[in-house]
């Protein structure tokens, strides 16, 4: 009897293991065997973190790979990396702050100078818990997280649309699962967030945005060969994960460790997904939809507001209009 009984829970145990392993530490990995050679691919954010795998398998793949982040040193540093790692000397690195739209806009032009063309656009790039407002008047981390981004991917839409007559365009916007903790007014982003939970809660607004803006993007998209997906890569390690909280130290360190073991992954798993809405053939059927381990998944209802999506895409227009050129999406 006592022999069934461990028997059955080494097996539960066996199963649990199985499971944390797969769908926790790991998730659905995308196998292709495509070559990229003639293919370019845009990562903003991409010297460190999702971002920086994500360019190592763009680059594995054969693909010219350009990443674009603040810190000019450790985009150099990274693209070293990336090119150790992949093998694939076509890879360049370029400054560009999105909280910052002169620096959008600057980098926009050196892009279309030195680029001919653009296949992928990873809108990758993304921060939480930086404080105050920036000149638009809107909350930082919604700068960064969609406003930048917003007029990023304005900016990068006459190429794109060209590119599309002769090679499709896919346009990977990185949101997070953390969108269902974000429902919004535009005038709540307009304050600051002080505290952990607000700025978890400011963090999710912005990952919400993101979906918005994907859905919004696709429909206004409609007869281009150019479709868009916005992904949840799942928990990942990168760098401190509290290091922006407040955290007192003795709580921090251990959280740290103890979270990262748990529940995150490696940043290799979290570029699957963005490469499976990159390249995939199937996936062109859902463009405008929210992607997870590989996988379509349901919005919940927080998403599914046409009427705000369109607002917010307003507003938006409105907090970049200086900057956005007179061919709007
Ligand atoms: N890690 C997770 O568990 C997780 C889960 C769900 C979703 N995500 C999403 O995945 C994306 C990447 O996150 P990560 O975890 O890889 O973060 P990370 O390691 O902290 O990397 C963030 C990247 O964004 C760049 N960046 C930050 N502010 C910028 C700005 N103003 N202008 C241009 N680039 C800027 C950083 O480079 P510089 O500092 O050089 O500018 C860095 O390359 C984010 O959109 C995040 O919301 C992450």
């Amino acid at each position: 009897m006592l022999q069934k009984k461990y028997a059955i829970f080494v097996f539960i145990s066996f199963i649990m293991l199985y499971y944390w392993k797969k769908r926790i530490k790991q998730g659905a990995k995308y196998k292709t065997k495509m070559r990229l050679e003639g293919k370019t691919v845009l990562i903003t954010g991409g010297n460190s973190g999702v971002g920086k795998s994500t360019a190592i398998e763009f680059a594995k793949l054969g693909a010219k790979v350009i990443i674009a982040s603040r810190n000019v040193q450790k985009s150099r540093k990274a693209k070293m990396e990336i090119i150790a790692e992949s093998g694939n000397f076509d890879v360049f690195a370029m400054h560009l702050d999105l909280e910052n739209f002169e620096s959008i806009t600057s980098f926009v032009k050196e892009f279309d100078d030195q680029q001919e063309y653009l296949h992928y656009l990873i809108n990758n790039a993304g921060a939480v818990g930086v404080h105050g407002l920036s000149e638009s008047g809107y909350h930082r981390v919604f700068v960064i997280n969609h406003l930048g981004p917003f007029l990023l991917t304005h900016l990068l839409m006459k190429k794109m649309k060209k590119q599309s007559l002769k090679d499709p365009v896919r346009i990977v916007n990185v949101s997070s699962n953390m969108y269902i903790f974000g429902k919004f007014n535009l005038e709540d982003i307009r304050t600051d967030a002080i505290g952990l939970i607000s700025e978890v809660r400011r963090y999710a607004q912005t990952k919400l945005a993101n979906i918005y803006f994907t859905r919004e993007l696709n429909k206004r998209l409609q007869g281009f060969n150019i479709t868009t997906y916005a992904v949840h890569p799942g928990s990942t390690i990168t760098t401190d994960i509290w290091s922006w909280s407040n955290l007192p130290y003795f709580l921090k360190v251990p959280g740290n460790h103890l979270v990262r073991i748990l529940f995150l992954r490696e940043p290799i798993y979290a570029a699957q997904t963005i490469l499976y809405c990159s390249l995939d053939d199937e996936v062109t059927r859902m463009s405008g939809e929210y992607f997870k381990d590989c996988a379509r998944e349901e919005l919940w209802e927080v998403a599914k507001d046409e009427a705000f999506g369109e607002t917010l895409w307003e507003a938006s227009v409105a907090a970049t209009e200086k900057y956005l050129t007179r061919e709007l999406i």
